[in-house]
């Protein structure tokens, strides 16, 4: 492996052996990851309708990233999606809104302010889980075990190098499929 490494232009190394490996997780990935850039609050909306459109009760979505990254806006959409008129606000001091759908509620989680997973009990996390209708989750990935193997990460990220001073960046939106469920959202969305 070592004899077919080589110094790329830009300095990095590659790796003969890596970049075989490298490939082969590229295939998988695809299957299981997309990335999308939103350049306004309703594209991050709309995207948010596409994932919402397809979700089904069981369905777990972890939303990551910074505050004011986009989250709770994907969620907007997510919600329009199903139907919900009420407002969609940052639940963090609530901690769990449950939104009615016209087929299905939404359950909507902000578990920023949970600091311990044996409250997750408490707040009937488990059952809403493998409830009536899907989950999303903000501030979910310190809890990442307990929420399980089975479900759609989606990270959002400001994208700031691509924007002027005082301009509002774009956001990516990156979705990373676990499980077979998660992998059938993830090629259902365009
Ligand atoms: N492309 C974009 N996608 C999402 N939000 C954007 C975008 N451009 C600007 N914004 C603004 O950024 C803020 C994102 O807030 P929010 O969704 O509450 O973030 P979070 O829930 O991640 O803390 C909103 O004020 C929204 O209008
Ligand atoms: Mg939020």
């Amino acid at each position: 492996m070592g004899r077919t490494d080589e110094r790329r232009a830009d300095g990095r190394w590659t790796t003969g052996g890596q970049r075989t490996g490298g490939r082969r997780t590229n295939e998988e990935k695809n299957m299981s990851e997309k990335r999308f850039v939103t350049t306004s609050t309703d594209e991050t909306i709309a995207l948010g309708e596409r994932l919402g459109a397809l979700l089904q009760p069981g369905d777990v979505a972890v939303l990551t990233g910074d505050l004011g990254a986009g989250k709770t806006q994907l969620t907007k959409g997510v919600a329009a999606a199903l139907g919900v008129t009420d407002d969609v606000t940052s639940p963090t001091f609530n901690i769990l809104m449950v939104y009615e759908g016209a087929q299905m509620p939404l359950y909507h989680f902000d578990l920023y302010r949970l600091d311990d997973a044996s409250q997750l009990e408490d707040i009937g996390f488990y059952d809403i889980l493998e409830g009536d209708g899907p989950c999303v989750i903000e501030w979910g990935e310190q809890f990442i075990d307990e929420i399980g193997p089975e479900r759609l990460d989606v990270y959002l990220t400001r994208l700031d190098e691509q924007a002027g001073v005082g301009e509002e960046p774009p956001r990516e939106v990156r979705l990373v499929a676990h499980g077979a469920r998660a992998e059938e959202l993830v090629a259902g969305l365009a």
